[in-house]
């Protein structure tokens, strides 16, 4: 599949605020992902030059196309970011229309704006024209429940000179849990000639095949990756690798940006996910919860894998 004339394969890992930082995307990319996003990054805090703001926007080399997901309500300031020295190394600018979070929404950035079509117009119409590069969009399907304006905003976004769309199969109201609307992804798929990304609930090979059935051009997957970078190497049907190894490509990539103390934060999680229905992993998960020992962490980590 092609984003405008970037070549770009069809298997995608998602952005996620806080969990895809630089080291879970190499190995997703290392593990057959073909798309790697960086978390979706305020346009203000990024023309303020907010530190945090920047340092997530550390790539690796693995990640031969750059996507970064921003997101905001004003065309203009989401245009200047595009513009901005700090986006320039990245190939495809990824704008969020989706996001469910308070915060978000009450600022009326992420999914907010699928409640108002004009701004998406203006948004997608004013960021297309200030950059050559592709833009592309990631949607839900709607905001309230029961509302669903995806195939109007999918062609909106197509006419105003967006290069692909992303649509998560569900409504700001559902936040992350509920059925996949396929139908609604189908639709899209129909109404639109820029390649479609479909999104959600997507995590073994018999949804991943749901999703392809609905005529998608390329899957993007979130959920399903947590604690299993693997999961691209399954669907791809490329051998898979030794998991102790890929935690540990995943600690020491990121070691080269973090001290010990902020890794320890950051890695919890993560190893959290690792470890879930692992067997005989239970009683070590409080440790690896606490511990501010990254070696204890591996040490663990090593014996359950
Ligand atoms: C922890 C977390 C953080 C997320 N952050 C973002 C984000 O930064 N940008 C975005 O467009 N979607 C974000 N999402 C939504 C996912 O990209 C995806 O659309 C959603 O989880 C549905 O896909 P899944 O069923 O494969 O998880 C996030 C989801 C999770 C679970």
């Amino acid at each position: 599949m092609k984003i405008k004339d970037i070549e770009v394969g069809s298997l995608f890992l998602a952005p996620m605020a806080g969990v895809s930082d630089v080291g879970f995307r190499r190995v997703c990319k290392m593990l057959g992902a073909d798309l790697t996003y960086v978390e979706m990054i305020n346009v203000n805090a990024l023309l303020r030059d907010n530190a945090h703001t920047k340092e997530l926007l550390q790539t690796c080399d693995e990640e031969t196309i750059k996507v970064v997901q921003i997101f905001g309500h004003d065309a203009n300031v989401i245009a200047k970011a595009i513009q901005s020295e700090a986006l320039q190394k990245f190939d495809i600018i990824d704008i969020n229309f989706g996001c469910p979070a308070p915060k978000i929404v009450k600022n009326g950035d992420g999914s907010a704006l699928l409640k108002h079509l004009d701004k998406i117009a203006d948004i997608c119409k004013t960021c297309t024209q200030a950059t050559t590069k592709p833009v592309t969009a990631k949607i839900r399907i709607g905001f309230d429940e029961g509302e669903n304006v995806a195939v109007q905003v999918a062609q909106i976004c197509e006419q105003n000179g967006i290069s692909a769309i992303t649509v998560h199969g569900r409504t700001r109201a559902q936040m992350y849990s509920g059925d996949v609307d396929y139908q609604t992804i189908k639709k899209v798929k129909q109404s639109v000639s820029i390649p479609v990304i479909g999104n959600g609930n997507v995590f073994d090979k018999q949804s991943y095949e749901k999703m392809l059935s609905t005529g998608v051009d390329g899957i993007m997957i979130a959920r399903g990756a947590l604690g299993k970078p693997w999961i691209f190497s399954e669907l791809k049907g490329l051998s898979l690798p030794n998991k102790f190894d890929v935690i540990k490509c995943h600690v020491d990539t990121l070691k080269k940006y973090y001290s010990e103390e902020e890794l320890c934060i950051t890695l919890r999680k993560h190893f959290l996910w690792y470890t879930k229905d692992v067997p005989g992993a239970a009683k070590y998960r409080l440790q690896l919860a606490t511990t501010k020992s990254l070696n204890e962490s591996l040490d663990i980590l090593k014996s359950l894998f």
